[in-house]
């Protein structure tokens, strides 16, 4: 028997990320569960940030943002970029800080894998400003990839060891592979 949660969009896992901005000149960092792949090839990405945060005033301002992607080690700093604005704390301090290819897109040392995105597309939606973005670079921490026949090869999820939520209010990490991907269901037998 299913009953009835009411409309909390109950997917998950949520990927934790912190999105990247500069505004006025200075990079500000806020946590987003709302942020997913739109397409491989191009490269797309979007973030949703309710239009007042100061993110999103940053993103507005410069056509580009940045998808930092913490490891549990980070959960402290990271929870607390979601829970104070730049409007009222300067969040610029938090990190080590470096730019890519815009110039503009403010990326967390810290974190083991970030995107550099130029917005390709925006729109409003209720309460929110929804930012499509085209991946312009991804960097990784040197350490996670490896050669393998000429291939390079990043290392799996424990290794990079990515914060998740879900809509529990609780922060999990992820647990071993269980398959490979295209793989499984040559297994699969219809009944
Ligand atoms: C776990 C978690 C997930 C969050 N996800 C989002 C999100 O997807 N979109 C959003 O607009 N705010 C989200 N927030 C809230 C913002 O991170 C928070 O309001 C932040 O202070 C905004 O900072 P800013 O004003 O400096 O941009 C989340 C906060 C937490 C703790």
């Amino acid at each position: 028997m299913k009953t009835k949660l009411g409309t909390t969009p109950f997917i998950y896992p949520i990927p934790i990320v912190l999105g990247g901005a500069n505004v006025h000149g200075r990079p500000n960092f806020c946590t987003l569960g709302d942020c997913g792949i739109m397409g491989l090839n191009p490269s797309l990405v979007y973030v949703s940030l309710h239009r007042d945060h100061y993110t999103t005033e940053g993103i507005v301002e410069n056509g580009t943002f940045s998808v930092n992607v913490p490891s549990t080690d980070l959960l402290a700093v990271t929870d607390y970029c979601g829970t104070v604005s730049g409007r009222d704390v300067d969040k610029s301090g938090l990190f080590v800080v470096f730019y890519g290819e815009t110039g503009t897109a403010p990326m967390i040392d810290e974190c083991r894998v970030n995107l550099e995105c130029r917005v390709v597309h925006e729109f409003s939606i209720a309460h929110r400003q929804v930012f499509v973005g085209q991946v312009a670079q991804t960097y990784i921490d040197e350490q996670y990839v490896t050669e393998q026949d000429g291939r390079r090869v990043v290392a799996g999820l424990p290794d990079l060891d990515p914060i998740i939520y879900a809509l529990d209010n609780r922060y999990y990490r992820v647990g071993p592979a269980i398959g490979v991907g295209y793989q499984e269901g040559k297994k699969y037998r219809p009944q």
